[in-house]
């Protein structure tokens, strides 16, 4: 029996919350139709709160239900037809898309039951890296001869999946290879489901490239066999999904560690490999020797604003914020040395620059003059730069990642920290209270980059006044203003290099304690070098991620630490 269904369109509702009764009317008479249309009823309806009063000014004629007029019963009709089609066609595709998942899920099951065996008539495979060229043990095949039969074992990196091949370029760290799996190889359920850095073996011919094709080292892998090693997890936590090449810097940060499986990031990693061994094979052609200062020590060297403290076993110690101190005992018995250890400094400002814990290459040589000191330091980043371009691939990465990266000219431009002064206000440079720059001014980061990125050459600044310099630091003798001291600044990235040479008069050591307001007590193992032998000496502390941000073109240092440490970070 045909029903009547009610619609109030001021306290009606669209929800389950109504059903179309007087007392739990609809708010629309489209909804009324969806609901109810099959059933023919009839609808009636109201404005309860903004209907029209009577000629009394009575409001009871809002409370009446009246049919819905024609017109608005066609105009909806209309509107319901329209609705009745789009949920038709809502359907039909997830009928679809349920066939075709149930298609997959069947095609995946049916997968896991082909098992990939090997052929045991194939030549046994020689094992190699993805960078291999060894021509004396692969041979790569063409039309009319076979390749080499290897074995190689890596990541996936770029996956391209085709009707009947998938392309794979895998990678172990070393270098990349295409890899073509076809035939069964791809019936597999490891390989309908094969996700970004899955671990696998494979096994297969080396075949040179067809012509116009493009792969590392004009080669491809062509399977016969593979195993799945580790699976790597996809959909929403793909690595693809967690790490985007421009995504948010936290999260980033927080995701270093797949971070680091990127191209960019390892090819940094890769360059700062060869930079380390680069400086030791330096140092150890000028006969410099390696030690190892300790990190966990009582004493300041470069100020006590930046240092780390913690108990140590109920007495105040600090992390290291350079091994300089501990060098210089060295040179009486070891000859000129050198190391390369973590340095920590709190600094609390983020800058594009300054890390909390880095890496920090320092030299002390003994019997030396501060313009010899300058002439060593030009010879060591000179050679450091020769050595790790002679390496192919490690020239090739840099010139990836910093495609304008040139070796620097010698001899390197020499300034006073006076003349520097001078081209500050000459160039409206102002210090950090915006007035014009000073003797005795701290040049700031900005001041001294723009400076640096300005003259566009690696300097030597020298000389700075005694007041903005450490205790340690010897007075020039011609201007007793400034120090024997240096700064080395690199376009792009400002200091890289901090040196001086030491004092090695007692009592004027003894003065430079005490105008920084340090007590002598705890340094006196560093001032006994003042007393048995003292010798004419200086060094320099070069940061090594400054180093590398400058070379590989880096914004900032944080992308040339492994897992870098700065104020609030110290995780993963
Ligand atoms: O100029 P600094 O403070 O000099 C010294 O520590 C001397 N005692 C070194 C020595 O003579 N043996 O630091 C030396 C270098 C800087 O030029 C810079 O490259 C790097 O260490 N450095 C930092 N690198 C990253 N983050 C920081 N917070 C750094 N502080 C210094």
């Amino acid at each position: 029996m045909a029903s009547t269904i009610y619609i109030d369109e001021d306290v009606g509702r669209d929800d389950d919350s109504a059903t179309g009764t007087e007392t739990a009317p609809y708010k629309s008479l489209l909804h009324a139709m969806i609901k109810h249309a099959s059933d023919g009823p009839t609808y009636q309806t109201r404005k309860s709160e903004t209907g029209p009063v009577d000629g009394n000014g009575d409001p009871a004629s809002r409370l009446e239900w009246k049919p819905a007029s024609k017109s608005a019963l066609k105009k909806v009709s209309n509107l319901y037809e329209q609705h009745k089609k789009k949920q038709a066609k809502a359907s039909e595709l997830a009928i679809r898309e349920n066939a075709e998942a149930a298609k997959r899920q069947q095609t995946l099951e049916d997968a896991k039951k082909v098992v990939l065996e090997e052929d045991k008539s194939l030549p046994a495979p020689v094992s190699i890296r993805l960078d291999d060229a060894d021509s004396t043990k692969i041979k790569l095949g063409s039309a009319d001869s076979p390749g080499t039969r290897v074995q190689v074992s890596g990541y996936v990196h770029h996956l391209r999946s085709q009707k009947d091949v998938i392309f794979i370029t895998l990678k172990d760290g070393y270098g990349h290879m295409q890899v073509v799996l076809s035939g069964n190889l791809i019936k597999t359920y490891a390989a309908m489901t094969l996700t970004l850095e899955t671990s696998m073996t494979i096994r297969g011919e080396l075949k040179a490239l067809p012509p116009k094709a493009h792969a590392p080292l004009d080669r491809e892998l062509h399977a016969d066999f593979y195993t799945v090693i580790g699976a790597a997890i996809g959909d929403k936590e793909a690595i693809t999904n967690k790490v985007q090449q421009d995504g948010d810097a936290q999260t980033l940060l927080d995701n270093r560690h797949l971070v680091l499986r990127g191209d960019t990031a390892s090819a940094v990693m890769i360059v700062r490999d060869a930079v380390d061994f680069a400086f030791r094979q330096t140092f150890r052609e000028l006969r410099m020797r390696f030690v190892t200062p300790p990190a966990m020590v009582q004493t300041q060297v470069e100020g006590g604003a930046t240092l780390f403290e913690f108990d140590y076993y109920g007495e105040k110690a600090y992390l290291t914020q350079s091994s300089q101190l501990y060098l210089e005992t060295c040179l009486a018995s070891l000859g000129d040395v050198y190391t390369i250890s973590p340095s920590f400094r709190a600094e609390k400002s983020l800058t594009r620059r300054h890390l909390s814990e880095y890496t920090h290459i320092e030299g002390e040589l003994n019997f030396i003059t501060f313009d010899g000191l300058l002439t060593h330091l030009e010879h060591v980043i000179c050679r450091v730069i020769e050595l790790t371009l002679a390496d192919p691939i490690i020239a090739a990465h840099i010139k990836s990642l910093n495609p304008d990266f040139k070796p620097p000219s010698r001899p390197f431009k020499r300034m006073r920290y006076t003349d520097a002064i001078d081209w500050l206000v000459e160039h409206s440079i102002p210090n950090e209270d915006g007035e014009p720059h000073k003797f005795g001014d701290d040049i700031a980061e900005a001041a001294e980059r723009k400076m640096t990125d300005m003259l566009n050459v690696p300097i030597f600044l020298t000389h700075f006044p005694v007041e903005i310099k450490a205790f340690y630091m010897p007075k020039d003798a011609a201007d007793p203003r400034v120090t024997e001291s240096v700064d080395m600044l690199m376009p792009g990235v400002g200091e890289i290099v901090g040196g001086s040479m030491r004092i090695y008069d007692y009592d004027e050591l003894l003065a430079g304690y005490k105008r920084e307001g340090i007590d002598p007590k705890p340094y006196y193992w560093y001032t006994d070098q003042r007393r048995y032998g003292a010798t004419p000496h200086g060094g320099y502390g070069l940061g090594l991620e400054r180093f590398l941000a400058w070379m590989c073109g880096r914004w900032t240092v944080r992308e040339c630490a492994l897992y870098p440490r700065f104020a609030y970070r110290c995780t993963p």
